[in-house]
């Protein structure tokens, strides 16, 4: 993986980050995990972003440009599922800066980061979404995703049960 690859559409161009989008990439995830209800701080996120930015066998960072200006970020992480008979992919973030919103580039964005996908061996990427969150839901429905018929459950094992 090339950190100086880029994909071009008529708006919008991905390239993927470096060490040195670290805080640009760290302003634009605070809204984002605000908007999310994710607790959330730099301190805390700073090295596991480094570490993605560093190590491509985990995922990609990357940045989205229009007319040479940074104006939101996506991250995408790898998995492995015999379902998918390979690797599959999870958008863990998309963004756009709000000035950014509203005229199509997110469609464009999400297209840029599936191309990306698809080119690193990922059969299928998967999402999640605020069902409030209406342009987001509007932008997955559009561009293909759909709900499977199976709940999507967590458990944060770095919480051990009291003994
Ligand atoms: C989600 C996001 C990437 C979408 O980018 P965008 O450039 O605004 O998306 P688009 O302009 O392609 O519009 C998406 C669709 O939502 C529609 N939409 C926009 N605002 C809407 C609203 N308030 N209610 C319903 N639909 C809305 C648009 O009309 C468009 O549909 P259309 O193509 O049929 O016209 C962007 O809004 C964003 O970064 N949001 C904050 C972060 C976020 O929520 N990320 C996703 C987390 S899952």
């Amino acid at each position: 993986m090339n950190g100086a690859m880029t994909h071009a559409t008529p708006e919008v161009q991905l390239r993927k980050a470096h060490a040195a989008d670290l805080s640009v990439l760290l302003e634009m995830m605070e809204p984002f995990n605000a908007s999310e209800g994710v607790v959330w701080s730099a301190t805390a996120s700073r090295p596991a972003v480094a570490r993605l930015i560093d190590d491509p066998s985990l995922g990609a960072i990357g940045l989205f440009e229009a007319r040479g200006q940074v104006v939101g970020y996506f991250v995408v992480t790898w998995g492995y599922d015999l379902e998918w008979v390979g690797r599959d992919a999870f958008l863990t973030e998309i963004y756009l800066a709000p000035p950014a919103r509203g005229r199509g580039l997110g469609s464009r964005a999400l297209s840029l980061v599936e191309d990306l996908a698809r080119a690193e061996g990922s059969n299928a990427l998967h999402l999640m979404v605020r069902p409030e969150n209406a342009p987001a839901v509007r932008l997955y429905a559009k561009a293909g995703y759909t709900e499977p018929p199976r709940t999507f459950l967590t458990k944060d094992l770095r919480r051990r049960p009291a003994t």
